[in-house]
């Protein structure tokens, strides 16, 4: 053995010794039975999404790190500690995504899409990655779905956006656990007069501040309004108010996604201290707020972002978006009791003796799958009580029992597991008996749709 392999081998040994064999800290894995949740809301969004004209963007895991250091914001919590930065052989600074827009926005830029009908519709369900503090609905690696819309400045695609993420959550039973927050944090040059208001307040104060908000204030004063310190809060109820620098525009912008809102038949709380935490933001804001815990255990928020594809490079398209956690969804939905339907659940174990009785199954396994007959078999050589009590664990209603006598006069024998009892039926039939006996409607038949050629 090389010394080099030796090493290595050694190195893999203490690895081995030292490494538990778990997931690291606030990551996790998803099981088969939260899969059903993870699929039953993926549908729902991919439906809700289409019906709405969006399409779907996946932009990659990780990302040059500037993308996101310039768009989220220099003093925003994800930049400053969230994080996950690393370079690449070539000693590229690179950044697993903690959020989606600012990728969107890079693809929107990078594939000219403003040379498309606008606006732009995107959505994505993807995985994105926080260095933040493991905790209940806060992990490192956790799913996210989004819609950005790029291309229109419209107070009416605010109040859609809203609604779609609201219908979203109508649908998945749990809307009316949530507050929906909103604000105005006003134009970006609203915002310039605002940030200076509110940095000539607090210059002088900052001995009464925590430690986290004196070293924001200089480049993200907005942010000190919505620290939970207790002296933070109190001098932020003093601090001067967005609503006295907006603009004549940025007032009647509000007002429309107001009305559409309330048109559209949905309740809000205006919520003048909602900054969100990321810097893009201009105009509208919003945040689904646990009616119950308030911000704390918010499952998705947004707002227009008019300024971010300029920033970037991009012409100047305004933007307006929502994103949510889906850990939190499904938590929000366990609490409820609310479950989804599991497609899982095999309809039948095939149980078989001799070997020719094990070839005549794999055929007939196949063509039972075909049919829309969730169907499993021990095709081992395992003995009939063994594989009977297999067919008990997995819980399969139905058992097919396969011997050389069968074989041998053409029939097989169909187990009903539940009650004990048994029928024998002529092998060629038992496809269109097990149908008869499960119902059509719950086979899980699968066609992989029309290929264009
Ligand atoms: P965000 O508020 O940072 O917004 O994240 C949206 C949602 O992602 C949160 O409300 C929460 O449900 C979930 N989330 C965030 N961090 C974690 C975590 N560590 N663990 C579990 N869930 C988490 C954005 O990301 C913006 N890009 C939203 C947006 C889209 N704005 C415009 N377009």
């Amino acid at each position: 053995m090389s010394s080099q392999n030796e090493e290595s081998q050694a190195q893999a040994s203490t690895d081995s010794l030292s490494t538990p064999c778990q997931t690291p800290k606030g990551v996790h894995d998803i099981l088969p039975d939260d899969h059903d949740y993870y699929t039953f809301i993926k549908k729902v969004i991919r439906h809700r999404a289409r019906q709405a004209g969006y399409r779907r963007i996946s932009t990659p895991i990780f990302e040059y790190t500037d993308i996101f250091a310039r768009s989220l914001g220099g003093a925003t919590d994800i930049v400053e500690k969230e994080m996950y930065t690393f370079l690449d052989k070539k000693g590229r600074s690179l950044t697993l995504k903690p959020e989606g827009t600012a990728g969107v926005a890079r693809a929107y830029i990078q594939h000219n899409m403003s040379q498309l009908a606008q606006p732009v519709g995107l959505y994505y369900i993807e995985p994105h990655f926080r260095y933040d503090r493991p905790q209940k609905g806060r992990y490192r690696q956790f799913w996210q779905f989004g819609f950005e819309v790029m291309g229109e400045l419209d107070p009416c695609i605010d109040a859609q956006v809203i609604s779609l993420a609201n219908k979203i959550n109508e649908d998945l039973g749990i809307a009316q656990l949530f507050d929906i927050q909103l604000n105005t944090i006003g134009s970006q040059e609203d915002r310039q007069k605002y940030t200076q208001a509110l940095k000539d307040y607090y210059y002088g104060k900052e001995r009464s501040l925590c430690e986290h908000c004196k070293s924001r204030l200089e480049q993200n004063p907005m942010r000190l309004l919505d620290c939970k310190n207790e002296d933070c809060q109190i001098l932020a109820e003093l601090a001067p108010k967005m609503a006295g620098y907006l603009s004549k525009e940025s007032i009647e912008y509000y007002e429309d996604v107001k009305e559409y809102l309330a048109e559209l038949g949905i309740k809000f709380t205006e919520n003048p201290k909602l900054v969100r935490g990321l810097d893009y933001y201009t105009n509208t804001v919003f945040e689904f707020w646990d009616a119950k815990e308030g911000a704390q255990n918010a499952i998705g928020g947004g707002g227009r972002y008019d300024g971010l594809i300029e920033q970037m490079g991009g012409p100047s398209t305004p933007a307006v978006g929502y994103a949510a956690g889906i850990e939190r969804i499904i938590a929000h939905m366990k609490r409820e009791k609310i479950r989804v339907p599991s497609k899982d659940q095999i309809h039948v174990f095939v149980a078989q003796l001799g070997k020719e009785s094990r070839k005549k199954c794999l055929g007939l396994i196949e063509e039972m799958r075909e049919a829309g007959l969730k169907t499993i078999g021990a095709l081992g050589k395992g003995s009939m009580k063994a594989q009977l009590k297999l067919a008990d664990k997995f819980d399969a209603p139905y058992t097919l029992i396969l011997g050389i006598t069968e074989v041998r006069e053409g029939t097989i024998i169909i187990r009903d597991m539940r009650h004990g009892s048994q029928e024998i039926v002529k092998f060629d039939q038992v496809i269109d008996e097990l149908i008869s006996k499960i119902g059509e409607e719950n086979l899980d038949k699968y066609s992989p749709g029309e290929l264009i050629y």
